[in-house]
């Protein structure tokens, strides 16, 4: 391109010059001739990168209309009912095994958890406690009548209407490459700016965020890279606290912030917990003394639940990670 556009502005040099002197117009035609030429090869000069761009569209193109076309694990049932306003979960007998896999993830769970209720889940790495949670997602499809959402089987509901009536703070949070704003709104676009920042204050990160020369319109970059892992944890407490579920799940989350950090942030959320009910799932034995009640599930299986005071007098699992955490602290 660069060649052709130099041998053009030649090609016009060679023609004009002799017109010039022959008097057919002055020098300042000849500039504006040759100016001309260069700048016409501008309109073009971004084919050939056009062109090396067309590649890398078609192939984004094919994986997102992979994504798009992909069926999710779970189909929206035929008929899907009104979710109610402050549905009671009820989990009953609960047993699933990941397509392909030898041994169950979760075997006959039941729990209760009724409005304004605090469940915690706790157990060793494995034990099936994320596996739950995508459960209660619709991320997998459990079977008939083992999980109910006010009364009714979760299947009987459009997916993305359980989805709503479940703040989820994941164990792996999700952010994408937009501001702070744009990440807190997802959880409910008509958020008044008043309403988010009520949520960061709830999530200690109202501070942090005042402090950034852009605030809440600073960009985080992909998947939050901009931020510790604290600061994101806490992004998805306050996304998860603004979306004003009736329930709140909570899988470790307060595992990436410190001890002091984590308390506080906890103390926040018993405020939050106060009018919702709450699924506790975490491996810090802290701050469970309140709770309605603790299962301790161990591969799959509850291997013993009670209040925090039982659960120590017993003597089992409970008392072993306990005790472990004792001594760690
Ligand atoms: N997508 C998957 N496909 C197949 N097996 C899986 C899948 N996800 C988890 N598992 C298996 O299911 C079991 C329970 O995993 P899960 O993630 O629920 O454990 P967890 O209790 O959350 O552990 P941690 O405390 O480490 O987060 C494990 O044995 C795990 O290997
Ligand atoms: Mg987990």
């Amino acid at each position: 391109m660069l060649l052709l556009n130099n041998l053009g502005a030649l090609a016009v040099l060679w023609l004009a010059i002799p017109m010039v002197r022959a008097g057919h117009f002055d020098g300042v035609g000849l500039a504006v001739i040759l100016l001309l030429a260069l700048s016409s090869f501008e309109a073009v000069q971004a084919l050939p990168l056009a062109a090396n761009h067309w590649d890398k569209s078609m192939a984004a193109a094919r994986e997102l209309q992979a994504v798009a076309a992909a069926r999710p694990a779970v189909a929206p049932p035929a008929d899907p009912q009104p979710m109610p306003t402050n549905p009671h979960l009820a989990i009953r007998g609960l047993s699933f095994t990941y397509p392909g896999a030898q041994r169950p993830a979760i075997q006959e769970l039941s729990l209760d958890l009724a409005r304004g209720e605090r469940v915690a889940i706790v157990g060793p790495s494995g034990a099936g406690k994320t596996t739950l949670v995508w459960l209660l997602a619709r991320f997998w499809d459990c079977p008939p009548g083992t999980i109910l959402l006010g009364g009714q089987d979760i299947r009987a509901y459009a997916p993305e209407d359980a989805r709503a009536a479940l703040a989820i703070v994941s164990q792996h949070t999700h952010l994408f490459n937009a501001t702070i704003r744009e990440n807190l709104l997802l959880a409910r676009p008509t958020a008044s700016q008043a309403e988010m920042e009520a949520a960061c204050r709830q999530a200690h990160l109202h501070d942090f965020i005042r402090g950034l020369p852009e605030g809440y319109d600073t960009w985080i970059g992909e998947q939050g890279v901009r931020l510790s892992s604290g600061e994101r944890q806490r992004l998805a407490l306050a996304r998860a606290v603004l979306q004003e579920a009736p329930i709140l799940v909570l899988d470790e989350a307060t595992a990436n912030l410190d001890a002091l950090t984590g308390e506080a942030v906890w103390m926040a959320l018993t405020g939050v917990m106060r009018d919702r009910s709450t699924l506790v799932i975490t491996h810090r034995l802290t701050g469970l003394e309140d709770m309605d009640e603790i299962i301790v599930l161990r591969d799959g299986r509850v291997a013993e639940r009670g209040r925090h005071a039982e659960l120590l007098a017993r003597g089992g699992l409970y008392t072993r990670m306990w005790s472990q955490q004792e001594i760690l602290q």
